[in-house]
């Protein structure tokens, strides 16, 4: 029988190309996978950052030491929470971002790096987190 033999060959040969075509499209990196990883989770917004006085850095470095932050994290490794020194990459020192971090570290919150959650400190006033969050963002 002749003709069985012409039919399944241009189907074999259809399936074989369709499988190859998949499989080509499953390799081809999509454009969110060519961007730098690091990139994406810094996630830098841009703007001029003010100079932070001395004082109120080495300030905010003994209140973040005795107010339990390294429980979750540390200043250049990920560890529950993220690294100080990418906080500091990402946010320029200006006194609307160092008020809603402040803020957002006396009730806690999530969702902005891709965490679990930060748990609230509702003990701690905005003056002494605002200071803290101060000495982070000048580790940039
Ligand atoms: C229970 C663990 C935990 C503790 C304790 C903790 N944090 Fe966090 N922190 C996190 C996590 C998780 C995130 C990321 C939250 C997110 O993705 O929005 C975070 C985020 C932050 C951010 C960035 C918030 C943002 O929106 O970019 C700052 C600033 C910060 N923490 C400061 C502090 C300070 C200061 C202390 C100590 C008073 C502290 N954290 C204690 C877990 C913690």
């Amino acid at each position: 029988m002749i003709s069985q033999k012409f039919v399944l060959f241009p189907l074999l040969t259809l399936l074989l190309v369709s499988v190859l075509l998949v499989g080509c499209q499953k390799n081809a990196p999509t454009q969110e996978e060519n961007k730098s990883p690091k990139k994406d989770y810094i996630r830098k917004i841009e703007g001029k950052s003010e100079h932070i006085p001395d004082e109120v850095v080495a300030k905010g470095e003994v209140l973040v030491a005795y107010s339990g932050c390294a429980d979750c994290h540390r200043v250049d490794t990920k560890a529950k929470g993220p690294a100080f020194r990418d906080i500091a990459q990402r946010y320029p020192v200006q006194p609307a971002y160092v008020d809603m971090l402040a803020r957002k570290v006396i009730s806690g919150g999530f969702g902005s790096w891709g965490n679990p959650i930060m748990s609230p400190h509702p003990h701690l006033s905005i003056e002494d987190t605002r200071t803290m969050v101060y000495y982070i963002l000048s580790l940039d």
